[in-house]
């Protein structure tokens, strides 16, 4: 791989398919080293776009190929094969072999478990069989397995079986991406839904034996998804079934594969013993999200890669709506902030930065990422604001109307805006090419009853992008009356379009007080230093929810920064005001929990570099420390009796409204735990009849040491459940003491059950040793090399999870000097390796520019 230069694809270069599909039919015989896949495809020229004749094809062993029943003999280049065919429709035949056994990168047919599965997104399915493996292209499949295994599904609907066969037919043209077959020893567990327009829809979740009493969560989740796809956006399913299936070796975390989505078990199996609150909610998002593609993804796909966000985001922006509408809005979007500004805006901030859709990629596995998801989502917010609801809603419906069995654009989907409200969103398209997180600064005047507002953009340079045009911003502000607190008027939505932009308001008595941004509507960073002075009045009079979380955020990040870098730390307004917001009980329980969690280290780390300094990880850990302690004995005389409210009693539900009460009281129990010693702490782990507050009261344990006792009980109970000892080694590495965190790393990796080919035990103990930022930045940099060692070990059999975990480095820049020399000598030595895998390779490179 080292002397062949990995080809560089441009969205520039795009050009329609030579060679359409009308059909394919596939056979499989099914067998863990020698599968055979038999393929006949029915191909025809395409007229608009005529060219040579080429298939992708990789890690295949070809036994046979014909053109219109005659032998050929194709030619092999590096990703497949060309063979000059006639200019007519033609009947491609072949035989390929594969061995879905060794195939532990988890992408084309593999075997996890016993079970076969396949993963054909993005260019998973030339692993399979030689087809033109683009998105572009779409077809009708027919597929026959053969196997002895007792359950073979495929896409659409079941046409026949026997005895060692099925047989299924999917009616929908589909990508290739969008293929998906399942084999193996499974149950399911299952229900029906009736569509508005009376179409009853078989619904399945397929487990191995053992799990089925964790498949009714999911179940419901899909009803619940089926049921508001309907009402809010009138969309019904289209097939008379939908199977779920639940596999322990996936990458990422589902796949819509058309009728047959498959999901990383973590985020299907269920249940209150096992499962966190959280996890609870992230299995009903996912379910929904995966749901939601069948209309956003596969009714309308992407014309190619580059337009990835076409779906991702606008279907991150359903789940995001599904969830809000399931359980509280305001704390939904805390949430979403709070991942956003802390993932997305950091690989804005850096060496990966690209924009929502990217202009060049080497793999585009290497580009689902949180720019492409979460922030395409902020920018179908956006739009939402812009238009307003009635106007999005004729959009969305224009854009199925126009373009369902399309492969669509970008361009496509900004125009049915467009057409929808007749103007120009020309400078709403610059968010989709440019990256970088714009920047506003906020400066105000009071004179003679005039207020001025101005308001500054910029966009930061990103790699190969500087001189950015200004973007159009969507935002939402409100005034307040600096003495009695109240708004005044009603909440404004101004539209920036201008690197400066002036708001005045006059005829005003006294100078009123800011609130911007509100709900977080823009995706932007707000430099409002000079309105510093406003927070603690927001605290107290706020009309917005997220502001007022932001309000409590912010000054609890100046809060660590301040300690971090030397200095006192938060004042007494500070803690009185915290302390009067935990114990409003007009507030939800969720809400008050955010309002006491702090920003991760990391993100201290990223706000003391962007103000011109630089971070040391050790003292932002002592500075976290030490604010929980101050907050805990701020907090004393009120926590235990406050915890003890908060306590739910009865049958757990996983629902919003007990979730908030125990996410309050889990966050309470980690200040008591800095109190007393972990008293509190250890009976509620002894006592705790669910995951949540087992797990919670396991991590405040650990958190001040004291964790040992329980550490083991928990391994004794749940040895043998995978997902549930995922939790056991994050927890670990993710609450070491810094200078304690590589060896507690090392010495889980050398376990027995450390499988690290299962991508959710590696980034359990990998994962959770990056989070813990002060034990992954070690001053000796014992966690850098670490890291590289399993980097390198684990991209010779699994690239895309080497190149996920990679991206830890990011943010090396931030550093001191000799961290980064540190640093830069592990992504040197990496890039030495022969034989580097096409993702990791590219990663590395970039994160070292
Ligand atoms: N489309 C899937 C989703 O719902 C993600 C699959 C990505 N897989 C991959 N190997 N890149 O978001
Ligand atoms: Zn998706």
């Amino acid at each position: 791989m080292k002397d062949s230069t990995p080809q560089r694809i441009h969205l520039s270069d795009y050009t329609p398919p030579a060679y359409l599909v009308d059909e394919v039919h596939l056979t499989f015989v099914l067998d863990p080293t020698s599968t055979r896949v038999k393929s006949r495809i029915a191909f025809r020229p395409n007229p608009d776009a005529p060219g040579t004749f080429a298939l992708h094809g990789e890690h295949l062993d070809l036994i046979s190929a014909s053109i219109d029943g005659e032998p050929v003999d194709p030619a092999f280049t590096e990703d497949g094969l060309t063979l000059s065919v006639p200019e007519a429709p033609f009947i491609w035949e072949a035989e390929v072999e594969i061995s879905p056994e060794t195939n532990k990168a988890l992408e084309g047919l593999y075997l996890s478990n016993g079970m076969y599965c396949t993963q054909c997104e993005a260019q998973g399915f030339r692993r399979i069989t030689y087809y033109p493996d683009r998105p572009d292209v779409m077809a009708t499949f027919t597929v026959r397995i053969e196997s002895d295994l007792p359950v073979l599904l495929s896409n659409g609907n079941l046409t026949g079986r026997g005895d060692g066969w099925s047989e299924w037919h999917d009616p929908w043209p589909k990508p290739a991406y969008l293929f998906a077959l399942v084999a193996g020893d499974l149950l399911d567990v299952h229900d029906t839904f009736t569509t508005a327009s009376g179409r009853e829809v078989q619904l399945a979740v397929w487990v191995r034996k053992g799990d089925e009493h964790k498949c009714g969560w999911a179940l419901n989740s899909l009803k619940k998804s089926m049921a508001w796809d309907e009402e809010v956006y009138g969309r019904e399913y289209d097939l008379d079934i939908f199977n779920i299936v639940a596999v322990d070796d996936f990458n990422m975390g589902a796949m819509e594969n058309k009728g047959l989505n498959i999901f990383n078990a973590s985020a299907v199996l269920a249940s209150p013993d096992t499962s966190t609150d959280a996890d609870f909610e992230r299995i009903e998002a996912i379910v929904a999200h995966e749901y939601f593609h069948n209309w956003t993804g596969n009714r309308i796909t992407c014309r190619d890669w580059f337009q990835l966000c076409l779906k991702e985001g606008l279907t991150v922006f359903r789940d995001q709506q599904f969830t809000s509408d399931m359980r509280s809005a305001p704390v939904k979007r805390i949430e979403d902030a709070i991942l956003l500004r802390s993932r997305q805006f950091r690989e804005d901030a850096g060496p990966l930065a690209h924009p929502v859709r990217p202009e060049s990629f080497v793999e585009i596995n290497n580009f689902y990422t949180v720019t492409v998801y979460e922030k395409g989502a902020e920018l179908i917010g956006m739009l939402k604001r812009l238009v307003g609801d009635d106007a999005y809603y004729r959009a969305l419906d224009l854009y199925f109307d126009r373009h369902d069995g399309d492969a669509a654009t970008i361009e496509d989907w900004i125009k049915v805006f467009e057409d929808t409200i007749d103007g120009d969103l020309s400078q709403f398209m610059l968010w989709y090419s440019q990256a970088g997180t714009p920047r506003l600064t906020v400066t105000e005047t009071f004179e003679d009853g005039t207020h001025e507002i101005i308001l500054e953009q910029t966009i930061p340079n990103t790699p190969g992008q500087t001189n950015k045009h200004p973007h159009h911003i969507p935002l939402a502000f409100a005034l307040f009356d600096p003495t009695t607190g109240a708004q005044l008027g009603e909440e404004v939505l101004a539209d920036l379009t201008e690197a400066r932009t002036v708001l005045r308001h006059e005829g005003l008595e006294r100078k009123p007080v800011l609130s911007l941004n509100r709900g977080f509507a823009a995706p932007i960073i707000l430099d409002t230093t000079s309105l510093a002075d406003n927070r603690l009045f927001a605290l107290a009079n706020e009309t917005d929810s997220f502001n007022r979380w932001e309000a409590a955020r912010s000054l609890t990040r100046d809060g660590l920064i301040s300690l971090a870098t030397g200095e006192g730390g938060p004042d007494d307004p500070y803690f009185d005001a915290l302390a009067g917001l935990v114990q409003d009980d007009t507030l939800d329980p969720a809400y008050r929990a955010l309002i006491l969690g702090q920003p991760s280290q990391d993100d201290i780390a990223q706000a003391i570099f962007e103000a011109g300094g630089t971070p040391d990880p050790l003292l932002i850990y002592r500075a976290t420390e030490a604010l929980r302690l101050r907050v805990a004995q701020r907090l004393q005389d009120i926590l235990p009796a406050l915890y003890a409210k908060m306590q739910v009693h009865g049958v757990y539900s996983p629902e919003a409204s007990d979730t908030g009460k125990r996410a309050l009281a889990n966050r309470l129990l980690g200040l008591l735990s800095r109190l007393d010693g972990g008293t509190a702490a250890q009976i509620q782990f002894d006592r705790a009849d669910n995951m949540t507050n087992q797990i919670a009261a396991l991590h405040a344990l650990l958190s001040i040491d004291r964790g040992q006792t329980a550490l083991a009980a928990f391994e004794a109970q749940w040895r043998d459940d995978r997902l549930v000892m995922n939790k056991w080694f994050s927890a670990q590495t993710g609450t070491a003491a810094p200078e304690a965190a590589v060896a507690t790393a090392r010495t889980l990796t050398e376990r027995e059950d450390f499988d690290w080919t299962n991508p959710n035990r590696f980034r359990a103990v990998m994962g959770g040793l990056i989070a813990n930022s002060a034990g992954f930045h070690a001053e000796d940099g014992a966690g850098y090399t670490f890291l590289a060692d399993w980097l390198l070990k684990v991209d010779a059999k699994n690239p895309q999870l080497a190149a996920r975990m990679s991206a830890a480095f990011e943010t090396w820049k931030r550093y001191d000097a000799d961290r980064q020399d540190l640093i830069k000598t592990q992504l040197d030595r990496i890039l030495a390796k022969d034989s580097l895998s096409r993702d990791l390779t590219e990663m590395i490179s970039r994160i070292r520019n």
